[in-house]
């Protein structure tokens, strides 16, 4: 089967979190199962480079002020479609805005990209006619609504939820202007708190909707998760399903590390200890050496390191943040750091090349979440040996097998979990981290099981297969 995967961001070629990673991973895990899928993206203005080299297959006269086109060939590797628009894409900046705040005209922008994929499903393009159409979030919340109310030509729809906390929203006035029809501006349909959300659209009119992870999937039907939405998700609860990422196990192992290791050889983890803590001029902790890698946002409950910090430090542990974000965050990292010289040491920034070496070198990977659709940072722990301490929410707790009593004796723990999510419950799961440290051989087997548990996308990428196969035509 075929299917048109529609995006704003895609590994490698422009990422700012999660969604890029599994946007880039699902064709090549869905290809052993039949599925041949493509990707259009927008042409930022960083990809417009690589337009010359392609070939263009589809002409849209009038895109909100301007004319479209979609250029497909390869770029860095992979097989993508892009929409060159560049009245809506050529910026300077990221996808979504400048520097601070977002694009005034985000919602026809991706409006837009919306548009133009479920134009291209519907009629075919290229000699190629999708039988789904998969949308990825607010950004193609819009896809599967302009085929359920232009005519679907055949065509299943998926809608992906990787975040219910960008909604995508919209003033009602803008209802024409997006091409959407006002009949339809109703609580079961359009309306959203008196205006229009492009992913409440995506929400109704898809034929499934999926999440990143069971827990997720359940959370987002209760209020304290659905952000608004529960209500929508609820309703169709028949259609929602919960299917977890994987990791791009060809990117993340630690066979391919400078300094390899693996389960039976894990003297290369402890050389790579040795050269982080001398890249960031720490002497080597005691107790173990925790990293965290993550967006510094409220979601992520980086503002409880503050207050678990001194003590785990006073416990012998050590940490490094990678990290940027909230400035306000930015700043209490920063503080952590003179606080504790040679024990707490913090980059703010974004480089993937660090992030290997850190998880590569770290004992410990902290995912403290208020909320955390899927989570990758905890299965790149898992894969690496580092194991994860995490906030006991969606993906998190579906991933990391907790070191209870249970799971201790059965000889199946992963990593540890705590709930809810503050500083006290945060705190005792750093003590509990720093015990199963100091105990040599229950560490070990932890490291062993981490290692071993899976991360990759087989079992995921048959859920989606399946998927796929029972929307049929
Ligand atoms: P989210 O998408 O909510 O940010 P995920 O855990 O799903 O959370 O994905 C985050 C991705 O971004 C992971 O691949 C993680 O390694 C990466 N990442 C986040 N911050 C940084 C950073 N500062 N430097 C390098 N990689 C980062
Ligand atoms: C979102 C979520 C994260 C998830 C990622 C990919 O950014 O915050 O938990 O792993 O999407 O699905």
């Amino acid at each position: 089967g075929r299917v048109l995967s529609v995006a704003s961001e895609c590994v490698p070629l422009i990422k700012t979190g999660g969604l890029a990673d599994v946007v880039g991973a699902l064709p090549a895990a869905l290809r052993p199962f039949g599925w041949e899928m493509r990707v259009l993206l927008p042409a930022y203005r960083r990809l417009r480079g690589h337009l010359a080299a392609m070939r263009e297959v589809w002409r849209e006269p009038a895109l909100w002020g301007g004319e479209g086109v979609v250029y497909a060939g390869t770029v860095e590797g992979v097989e993508v479609l892009l929409l060159d628009a560049p009245h809506l894409y050529d910026r300077d900046g990221g996808p979504y805005n400048a520097s601070a705040g977002d694009w005034p005209d985000n919602a026809q922008r991706f409006a837009a990209l919306s548009w133009v994929a479920a134009r291209m499903a519907r009629e075919g393009f290229d000699g190629w006619k999708p039988d789904v159409l998969h949308a990825h979030d607010w950004q193609a919340g819009f896809a599967p609504a302009y085929l359920a109310y232009g005519g679907t030509g055949g065509v299943g729809s998926v809608i992906t939820v990787h975040n219910i906390a960008f909604q995508g929203w919209a003033e009602a006035t803008l209802i024409d202007t997006l091409r959407l029809p006002r009949a339809a501006f109703h609580p079961g349909h359009l309306e959203y708190y008196g205006g229009l959300s492009s992913l409440k659209a995506g929400l109704v009119t898809a034929d499934r909707i999926t999440t990143v992870s069971p827990s997720y999937a359940a959370e987002l039907t209760r209020a304290e998760y659905g952000m608004g939405l529960q209500g929508v998700i609820a309703a169709r609860g028949a259609v929602v399903s919960g299917i977890l990422n994987g990791v791009d196990t060809a990117l993340w192992s630690p066979e391919l590390e400078p300094v390899p290791f693996g389960p039976k050889a894990m003297k290369g983890k402890t050389a790579n200890r040795a050269a982080l803590c001398a890249e960031f001029g720490m002497a080597e902790p005691e107790g173990p050496l925790a990293i965290v890698v993550s967006r510094l946002t409220d979601q992520k409950g980086i503002d409880l390191l503050p207050a678990v910090i001194p003590d785990f430090v006073a416990a012998g542990g050590a940490l490094i943040v990678l990290g940027s974000g909230d400035p306000a965050l930015e700043s209490a990292m920063r503080g952590l750091e003179s606080r504790f010289p040679g024990r707490v040491a913090v980059r703010i920034g974004y480089d993937e090349g660090l992030s290997h070496r850190l998880f590569a070198g770290a004992d410990a990977v902290l995912v403290p979440s208020r909320f955390e659709p899927c989570g990758l940072t905890q299965m790149y722990g898992l894969r690496y040996g580092t194991i994860p301490v995490v906030a006991a929410v969606g993906g998190l707790a579906d991933t990391v097998i907790h070191a209870s009593p249970a799971a201790l004796a059965a000889g199946v723990a992963t990593g540890v979990q705590f709930h809810p999510t503050d500083a006290l419950a945060f705190a005792h799961a750093l003590r509990q981290l720093c015990a199963l440290y100091r105990d040599r051989k229950v560490w070990a087997r932890l490291q062993r099981n981490a290692m071993s548990h899976p991360v990759g996308w087989e079992t995921s990428a048959a859920a989606y297969a399946a998927l796929y196969e029972g929307l049929g035509k």
